[in-house]
């Protein structure tokens, strides 16, 4: 016999460190799983609501992950590496959420048992862990936990307006999903775990792949551009335009920041899709290029924004095009983000951020204004991104620029050889659009006083000697 005191007070015996980083790894590896996948699947789904609220979706997705990374590592790591041995069973849980055969599935999946199971993984941890030992922990999932239910309020509110009854009508595979979270003893994997729903009707699916070309909403049109400087061969397009340029460079500022801004979607897809195709990046490139395309889908927001605000029938009115991201397709993902950084560190070099606001100023035109001056912030930070990743991919070495510059060549010329293949497309052309357009705005324009603003500004750049001049 020994001699102690009693016990201070009463505690369960499994609250330790090494049980509750376990824990929180499970939660870790299905969020950062979750977050690719719902990069991914805003890639694949056209429809725009859904589309721009998995793209916010998956950016709040990487901030969990990375505050659950975070808590981990706090844990006494390097006890347990966050970025080591993912779990199996874990990867292989969302691994069959992404197999959801079309956008709606996938919803009924991810916010209709993924997401409730999330919730029961944090709210048993909260009633398991210690209020004052692990309060640090207890912060993050707090919040988590708000964030998601957010989530799926907002996604059923959604379905309600889009889409009512996606969730009755996906029942077959949310049950497939339960039973398949029940298999591997939840994302707690704390539970007994069940059998595996093998013999369900929709088990067995091949894995998912992301898609190589985009569509857009079915409401708008087929289009493959949306302003004349993509397509050089679009004369009428370009004349078109030109219309609409002569009522005043403001009036023309306001359409092409705004149409311009929503056609950034491309930019997003591209980095989303990057999200996925590179599955063993360090976890700070999943972290930045989840900003980076949560990031377009806002800029895309805006545009749309802007747009709707003029009382336009958007998608009866705007081109939306898909030739960037669909003349990308074959291109292998370091070169699809090599063109993108291209453009986007070239647009910040020449200075046009801060003409295009200077001019969306002098329109006195607040909102369209404060959209351009947080997408330009946005923007500094996307050519670091492109920068600090690029740089890690290729090397830092001089072969490493060589090789950017023979990828961003190359990307050029692919893209070029696209839009010559489609020139003649009735898709490629813009000029109905701008003629529609032109009687649209010229009925709504007001006077407001001369500021007498001496900016050039020529949007219309059919190619590189242009912008250089
Ligand atoms: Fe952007
Ligand atoms: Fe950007």
């Amino acid at each position: 016999m020994v001699k102690v005191l009693p016990a201070s007070r009463d505690e369960r015996a499994d609250v330790r460190v090494e049980n509750a980083s376990r824990y929180l790894k499970h939660c870790y590896v299905v969020e950062r799983q979750l977050m690719r996948t719902l990069a991914a699947k805003f890639v694949d789904t056209s429809q725009w609501d859904f589309k721009r609220q998995l793209a916010q979706d998956m950016w709040e997705t990487s901030r969990h992950a990375d505050a659950l990374r975070t808590r981990i590592l706090d844990l006494r790591y390097p006890r347990r590496d966050v970025d080591k041995k993912y779990i199996p069973e874990m990867l292989e849980l969302v691994a069959e959420c992404a197999k959801g055969s079309d956008p709606t599935e996938f919803i009924g999946g991810v916010y209709g048992v993924l997401l409730p199971e999330l919730l029961r993984a944090y709210e048993t941890y909260l009633d398991l862990t210690d209020p004052l030992d692990d309060a640090p922990t207890i912060y993050i999932v707090r919040h988590i936990i708000a964030d998601k239910q957010t989530q799926i309020q907002r996604m059923r509110a959604l379905v309600e307006a889009v889409n009512p009854g996606l969730f009755e009508h996906t029942t077959a595979w949310q049950d497939y999903l339960r039973q398949f979270c029940a298999a591997v003893g939840g994302i707690s994997g704390l539970d007994d775990p069940a059998p595996k729903p093998t013999a369900h009707p929709l088990a067995g699916r091949p894995p998912y792949e992301i898609g190589r070309s985009v569509r857009r909403d079915e409401r708008w049109r087929l289009a493959l551009f949306h302003l004349p400087h993509e397509n050089k061969y679009d004369v009428e397009g370009r004349k078109a335009w030109q219309r609409i340029e002569a009522l005043d460079k403001r009036v023309a500022m306001q359409v092409w920041s705004a149409i311009s801004h929503f056609n950034e979607i491309w930019a997003a897809e591209v980095v989303a899709a990057s999200m996925w195709d590179f599955d063993s990046q360090p976890w700070d490139f999943y972290l930045d290029l989840a900003r980076w395309a949560w990031d377009e889908a806002r800029h895309s927001t805006m545009g749309y924004r802007a747009l709707q605000g003029w009382g336009w029938d958007v998608p009866d009115l705007i081109p939306w095009g898909n030739a960037l991201y669909n003349a990308m397709g074959p291109m292998p993902p370091i070169q699809r983000l090599a063109l993108l950084y291209f453009y986007e560190d070239g647009l910040l070099r020449a200075g046009t951020k801060q003409i295009e606001l200077k001019i969306l100023e002098s329109a006195q035109d607040d909102g369209s204004a404060q959209d351009m001056d947080f997408d330009w912030a946005d923007e500094a930070i996307h050519v670091s991104f492109g920068y600090t990743w690029l740089r890690h991919l290729l090397g830092d070495s001089n072969a490493g620029k060589e090789e950017l510059t023979r990828l961003t060549d190359e990307a050029r010329d692919i893209v070029a050889r696209f839009v010559a293949e489609h020139k003649d497309d009735p898709e490629a052309k813009l000029a109905p659009y701008f003629n529609r357009l032109y009687d649209i705005i010229a009925a709504m324009l007001q006077d407001i006083p001369d500021d007498q603003l001496d900016i050039q500004w020529a949007p219309v750049v059919a190619d590189e000697e242009v912008l250089k001049a």
